[in-house]
């Protein structure tokens, strides 16, 4: 049906246009030489029926979508899914249509703008038409996009984007899935099926820019930052700039650091090159950039305005936000600045009503005022990389970020999936690289990690990663047992998921802390590096309450939370247990299966982001926690709560 055909005109095409590429992926940023201008909003949207490939055959992509049939009206960003009130849209499998007319203003083929066309991501795989030319091929969701469309765009006059979006998830997707055929009243039917425990949701998830740049322009910026013991803040700088020089024509760069309040800050700054590609810049007396309530100026930015000369052509401008900071890992701890971090978190999911996993800023400011309110300190981008927006909330407010590549459930490996899996990496760590809240690189979350041909296609995923980035740790989320598990030996850093009293022996709270307490001390044991849990929990129903406690109650997701914060106190006297990251922050949709009620409630927060007993609970330890371990002063509003003080450490909460 439609995919692999479909799959097999991605190849086809991909042969065309360039996907991969060494070219940046900078968030599009106006300045005085930069325009940016947003295309979201409503979009024309239908779904290829009855025929799969109907649009690729009556070239939907030559017109205006609403010339070719029936459309509806369906915004961008947002899923397509749960917004209409028709199980056909949300239930869809295969491709679907989107297309937009803009104005390209008539002033910027006058100015000699270069025009980029970006997507922030589009699940799962994109064709993008502009003007009835192809112009890109992506696949694989939850990660950006773009091309140079100059020379496709009518200026002064209307202009159309066409997109073809298809959801299908196979053996060599990132994540994977698999086409079922079954038989229904009306004859056969192909549906979707998958492992992972999330609703596959479809569409153009997120922003869609044009952007305009000089012909000659700031392609990318490479940085990392360091300190010296006197204080001097280091930022190593690498800029690569795209378009070329007319002969004769030399190019110079120079660097501005701002403060966090804009105003220009003392510096110097050290070129390796003549035209000032490269070099590194030290700052006096320079702010680190902290962990939220580890210290009382957290997730400082620094600006880099970046400004590209060339002898005939316009200056380009490009400011991009910097934090500085160290990051360090032992074989028992993870630092930042040189301090051991202890990581109080979640693992979360970009999943809301109606717009499913689509970006919207009112939900991204209730997060991470939650995050905030909650005293937690981290998040793992379960399961796949979030929005640039959000991550941009991250760095500003402190917040430490485990960054997740889409691999999820991984299994039948292949060398066609390594690649896919390897690109995915690769397009995530150019994005984030320069992002002070990154702190590792997950690689996985839950891959079969049992099988043997596990070891050597993990072997080339860490090696692959390392290529990338050496200063920051590679981690996953394991829950293969530990006696068989092959992925663990290619980490820096061991995260583990497990679910006692959960999946394992429901209702019995009494086997967790001994078990978890073993467990960790067992990972560390086996590979002599820091230990996290990355996921653990319980579903809870909203509103249900039942004492004594009971599966699905509000009172047994607290019980078995506390459980686990036990646990998580003897282990932290180990020195070797380097954080908690309860699953979830917010119940969050799945697809349809009898284990389920409305999706996965194992949210401390509804979908609607409103608290469970078990926020409350969780409070009161990651408040606690900071302010033992980092002295932070407690919120006035939290009740009056004592941790002991006799070193024990391992009283609950
Ligand atoms: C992996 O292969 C098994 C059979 O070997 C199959 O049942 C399963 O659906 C496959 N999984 C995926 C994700 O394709
Ligand atoms: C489903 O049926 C179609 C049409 O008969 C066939 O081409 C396809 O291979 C089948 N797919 C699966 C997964 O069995
Ligand atoms: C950071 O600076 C310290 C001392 O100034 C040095 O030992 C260390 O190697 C530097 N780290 C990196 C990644 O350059
Ligand atoms: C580069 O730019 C700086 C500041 O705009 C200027 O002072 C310098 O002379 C330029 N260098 C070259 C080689 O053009």
């Amino acid at each position: 049906m439609s995919a692999i055909m479909w799959c097999a005109t991605l190849v086809c095409i991909s042969a065309l246009v360039t996907c991969v590429s060494t070219a940046g992926i900078l968030y599009p940023r106006e300045s005085e030489s930069r325009e940016v201008k947003s295309l979201d909003g409503m979009w024309n949207f239908r779904l290829s029926l009855p025929d799969p490939l109907v649009g690729f055959k009556e070239r939907w992509y030559m017109k205006d979508l609403s010339k070719t049939g029936p459309v509806l009206q369906m915004p961008v960003p947002s899923s397509y899914n749960d917004v209409m009130v028709d199980k056909k849209i949300r239930d869809h499998v295969g491709l679907v249509w989107y297309d937009k007319s803009f104005f390209a203003p008539e002033s910027w083929r006058q100015q000699g703008y270069r025009v980029f066309l970006r997507f922030g991501s589009v699940n799962y795989a994109a064709q993008v038409w502009v003007n009835t030319h192809l112009v890109l091929n992506h696949e694989i969701g939850h990660l950006p996009f773009q091309r140079d469309i100059t020379a496709n765009l009518k200026f002064g006059r209307l202009n159309r984007i066409t997109v073809a979006v298809d959801n299908v998830l196979l053996a060599t997707t990132v994540p994977q899935g698999s086409l079922q055929n079954i038989s229904t009243n009306t004859g056969p039917k192909t549906i979707q099926t998958y492992t992972f425990d999330f609703f596959n949701y479809a569409g153009i998830h997120r922003s869609v820019f044009l952007y305009t740049t000089p012909v000659v322009y700031i392609d990318d910026v490479d940085v990392t930052t360091n300190y010296t013991e006197d204080s001097v803040g280091l930022i190593n700088y690498k800029i690569q700039y795209g378009g070329s020089l007319s002969s004769g024509e030399t190019l110079n760069c120079s660097i501005t650091v701002l403060n966090n309040e804009n105003v220009r800050e003392k510096f110097t700054v050290i070129t390796d090159d003549e035209e000032g590609l490269s070099g590194i810049i030290k700052i006096e007396n320079a702010k680190l950039w902290w962990p939220y309530l580890m210290h009382e100026e957290p997730g400082y930015m620094y600006t880099l305005e970046i400004r590209l000369s060339t002898t005939w052509n316009v200056d380009d401008v490009y400011r991009l936000p910097v934090g500085i900071r160290t990051i360090k890992w032992t074989n028992t701890a993870f630092l930042i600045n040189n301090k051991p971090a202890y990581l109080r978190g979640f693992g979360r999911h970009e999943d809301s009503d109606i717009r499913g996993k689509g970006m919207d800023y009112a939900l991204v400011t209730r997060d991470y005022d939650l995050i905030k309110w909650i005293g937690a300190n981290s998040y793992r981008t379960s399961h796949y990389p979030y929005a640039e927006e959000i991550m941009d909330f991250a760095d500003r407010h402190g917040i430490m970020i485990v960054d997740e590549c889409p691999s999820v459930d991984t299994d039948n490996f292949s060398d066609k999936l390594l690649k896919k899996h390897t690109t995915s990496l690769a397009e995530l760590i150019k994005r984030d690289k320069n992002r002070p809240s990154v702190i590792m690189w997950s690689i996985a979350n839950e891959p079969r990690s049992h099988h043997k041909e596990a070891d050597s296609y993990f072997k080339s995923v860490a090696i692959f990663v390392k290529t990338l980035d050496v200063l920051r740790p590679i981690t996953a989320a394991i829950a293969t047992e530990l006696d068989t598990d092959l992925l663990g030996q290619h980490l820096d850093i061991i995260g583990f998921n497990r679910y006692n009293a959960w999946y394992t022996l429901p209702g019995h709270t009494e086997i967790i802390q001994s078990r978890i307490e073993d467990e960790a001390a067992k990972w560390h044991a086996k590979h002599n590096k820091p230990v996290f849990m990355t996921e653990y929990g319980a579903d809870s129903y909203a509103g249900l309450h039942m004492s004594p406690s009971f599966v699905w109650s509000e009172e047994y997701q607290v019980e078995l939370m506390s459980e686990h914060f036990k646990a998580f106190d003897t282990l932290r006297t180990k020195n070797f247990f380097i954080g908690e990251m309860i699953w979830n922050f917010a119940d969050f949709k799945t697809e349809q299966t009898v284990t389920r009620v409305g999706g996965n409630k194992k949210g401390v927060f509804t979908r609607q982001r409103e608290p469970k007993s078990s926020a409350y609970h969780l409070r009161k330890r990651y408040w606690a926690l900071a302010n033992q371990l980092d002295g932070a002063q407690l919120p006035c509003n939290i009740k009056s709560y004592v941790i002991d003080n006799d070193g024990q450490n391992n009283v609950e909460l």
